[in-house]
């Protein structure tokens, strides 16, 4: 396994091959059954966005590891239209596409770290990471 590994996402297939490859990351980590499922849940939300809003975009990854910390980085990529109003953006049930809006809220709660940077149209990019416990 590589230390760091990318998925560029431009079709809506490439999201179910950026999950495959997180979850595969995520299991050779170490990750449990039920860590692996939020991690793939997220990668699926971050990746969704990007197929959606910004049309292309990549997810990469990266292990971390540490003598007594592992974890795994996602950060999400784009150079779409980038997000207006980020606290808006974060809040639960706030769509510009007729969403759920639980995308974004839902990446926050089930990683353990959450960093986004976003700018009008230069694009945004989301840094996310989860520790084994
Ligand atoms: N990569 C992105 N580029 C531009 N805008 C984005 C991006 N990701 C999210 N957004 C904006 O932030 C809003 C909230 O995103 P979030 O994923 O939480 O909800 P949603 O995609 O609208 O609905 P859901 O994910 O629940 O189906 C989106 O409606 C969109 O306006
Ligand atoms: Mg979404």
């Amino acid at each position: 396994m590589n230390s760091q590994s990318c998925v560029t996402i431009y079709k809506e297939w490439d999201i179910v091959a950026a999950r495959q490859m997180g979850r595969e990351i995520a299991k050779n980590i170490g990750f449990g059954t039920v860590d692996q499922a939020r991690i793939t849940t997220a990668i699926s939300e971050l990746a969704r966005n990007i197929y959606l809003y910004a049309g292309k975009g990549k997810i990469s990854f990266e292990i971390l590891d540490s003598l007594d910390h592992k974890g795994i980085v996602i950060i999400a990529q784009d150079n779409g239209p980038g997000i207006k109003d980020l606290s808006q953006a974060m809040e639960d049930g706030f769509s510009t596409s007729g969403g759920l809006g639980a995308g974004l809220p839902g990446v926050r709660r089930l990683m353990d770290e959450f960093d986004i940077v976003s700018e009008a149209d230069k694009g945004t990019t989301i840094k996310t990471v989860k520790w084994v416990r």
